[in-house]
């Protein structure tokens, strides 16, 4: 039997990386669409591919450019197309909102153009986000509930959803939106509340920093692990017909709590060592994120099992064993971590 075709985009990144082994388990043919420089400097832009990396079919294009994207998908005529690409960081988007609105958009619709043209029966995942509920309407959020995002990030989004049920409903493309909450793991980006809390909680353990520049501690999530996430979207595109999903835990916790538990599992104190930045708030915030999975444990018969002490004590555990391993020079050169 031949295999099945899967291309993502995206796949250096934390959902790609995961679901790339996922689906190589699955026996898919997988590609990934990468930018130049990470077939350039693979140690640095692969390293979460590091174990799976002969198994890929990687090609190089850009999300700006509608003819680079044009050319891989003739070359892989995917039957899956995970479009996980995007300028993710919500603080960056506040400060180059053009150019978060340029890649997030019109690499969704180059993706979703080239596809219809030449691959209409592909399925098709679009990486839709909670915040594009944003200033939320009601608690928890479902399928129905009206978006308000609070981010230019967050109206990328709402902007690469519509335009993927418009493909759906126009052009009768099997797309669909995954509303995923945040998820996290050891693989996720430094920039991130939890990486930055959770590495900078290992490097005070180890004595090589001693406090934490945090935001916003107030603001409430809905953590779940990437790990159980990429699985929903897959099983979104084994559905005989498209649709959106919620894709969450249904428990929300701040900021804080995320931190007092990283610390105490480290036998700190979060009290002794996070240090409030002011710089660090986001002109317009999203309080609190809860979502309600219903409809994704009923139609797609998905439901997370990784409690948010599992989650936080992996990250942890994972960050000191990275932290450990580090040269002396390694150390005193990564002072500077990304906030
Ligand atoms: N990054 C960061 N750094 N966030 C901080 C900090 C800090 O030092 N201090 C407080 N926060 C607060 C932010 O203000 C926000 O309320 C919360 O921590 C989470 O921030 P992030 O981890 O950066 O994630 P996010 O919620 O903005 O966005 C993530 O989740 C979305 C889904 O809801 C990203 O993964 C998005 O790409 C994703 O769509």
């Amino acid at each position: 039997m031949t295999k099945r075709i899967a291309l993502i985009t995206g796949i250096t990144g934390q959902d790609g990386s995961y679901l790339a082994e996922f689906l190589l388990e699955k026996d898919y043919a997988v590609h990934g669409v990468v930018r130049r420089v990470a077939l350039e400097d693979p140690e640095h832009h692969l390293w979460r591919l590091r174990s799976v990396l002969q198994d890929l079919h990687l090609h190089s294009a850009s999300l700006e450019s509608f003819a680079s994207l044009h050319r891989v998908i003739r070359s892989v005529l995917p039957d899956e197309c995970y479009h996980l690409a995007a300028q993710s960081f919500v603080s960056y988007s506040f400060e180059d909102e053009f150019s978060t609105l340029n890649t997030n958009i019109n690499g969704t619709h180059y993706v979703l153009a080239a596809l219809h043209d030449l691959a209409p029966k592909c399925r098709f995942y679009f990486a839709g986000s909670s915040e594009m509920f944003g200033r939320v309407e009601e608690v928890p959020q479902t399928e129905k509930t009206r978006f308000h995002p609070r981010s230019v990030y967050g109206i990328s989004k709402v902007a690469g959803f519509e335009l993927t049920r418009n493909y759906r409903e126009a052009y009768d493309l099997h797309a669909s939106s995954g509303i995923l909450y945040n998820h996290e793991s050891p693989r996720r980006g430094y920039e991130f509340v939890t990486r930055k809390i959770s590495s900078h909680a290992a490097r005070i353990k180890l004595g090589l920093a001693s406090k934490v520049p945090l935001g916003n501690i107030e603001a409430k999530r809905d953590w779940g692990h990437a790990r159980e996430y990429v699985k929903a979207m897959w099983v979104m595109l084994q559905q005989p017909r498209p649709g959106d999903y919620v894709v969450a835990t249904g428990e929300t916790h701040s900021v804080r709590e995320f931190a007092e538990l990283a610390f105490s599992h480290l036998g700190l104190d979060y009290k002794d060592h996070v240090a409030s930045d002011p710089q660090l708030f986001r002109p317009a915030e999203v309080d609190m994120l809860q979502g309600d999975a219903s409809l994704a444990r009923a139609t797609l018969g998905w439901k997370p099992t990784i409690s948010f002490y599992e989650l936080v004590r992996e990250m942890v555990d994972a960050d000191l064993k990275i932290q450990s391993g580090r040269s002396v020079i390694d150390a005193a050169r990564s002072v500077g971590f990304p906030q």
